[in-house]
């Protein structure tokens, strides 16, 4: 599974990257308003940190408007994937978009047959969110295993992009479920990296090491 930072921070995105592990960057407008950059530069800045797919949402909600916006943010670097919300005008805009050779991430997916007409339009993404499914008191992961299952069927290029991933265990259910990517917040991949039996290994094996050849 790639692993995605679903973030706009540049502090984040350095940190995440240099850890080596990170294969690209989901923003949406919440993100971006967030750190209070104009969109086109924020994303020209997480470009130039992070060489993967980048996710650039558009905020039109008309098929036209999005057209237009949609070039616009392709055209500001090559690993620029156009966001577009899951509604009628997206898709169609995903649809144009996606024969003109721009690469489309279609977000807002709450619901499999949502994702079926996503695969369709083809999509190079489709983003299903699993927290917000789970914050209304049903359980999120079964739209991945159903995306899962319905793209296998039909052999849909469309990846399935696990999106709203809070937990260390979202993720791991995640690629259980055999989701391409997942975008986590920074603050859920670094503790992704923490098991108290990781630390307390490490310290006894130092420990030893020094009793016998000091501390370097
Ligand atoms: C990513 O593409 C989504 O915008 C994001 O994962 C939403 O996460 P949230 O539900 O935690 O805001």
């Amino acid at each position: 599974m790639k692993i995605f930072l679903d973030t706009a921070n540049l502090e984040e995105i350095k940190k995440g990257a240099s850890w080596g592990i990170v294969d690209g960057v989901t923003t949406n407008p919440s993100l971006i308003a967030k750190e209070g950059k104009p969109i086109e530069e924020q994303v020209r800045a997480i470009c130039d940190i992070v060489d993967g797919d980048i996710s650039a949402e558009v905020v039109a909600t008309e098929f036209s408007a999005m057209l237009e916006e949609g070039r616009k943010l392709a055209k500001i670097h090559k690993n620029i994937i156009v966001k577009l919300p899951l509604i009628r005008d997206g898709v169609q805009a995903c649809k144009a978009l996606e024969s003109e050779g721009i690469r489309t991430n279609v977000t807002l997916c709450f619901q499999a047959g949502q994702g079926l007409l996503v695969a369709k339009a083809g999509a190079y993404i489709i983003s299903p969110f699993v927290g917000r499914i789970d914050d209304m008191g049903a359980d999120g992961m079964i739209l991945i295993h159903d995306l899962v299952k319905i793209y296998k069927n039909y052999g849909f290029k469309t990846q399935i992009l696990a999106a709203s991933l809070r937990t260390p265990n979202h993720v791991i259910e995640a690629a259980k479920a055999g989701a391409h990517i997942g975008t986590l917040p920074f603050k859920t991949l670094d503790s992704l990296f923490n098991h108290p039996l990781t630390d307390k290994g490490l310290d006894a094996f130092l420990k030893d090491y020094a009793k016998v050849f000091g501390t370097k």
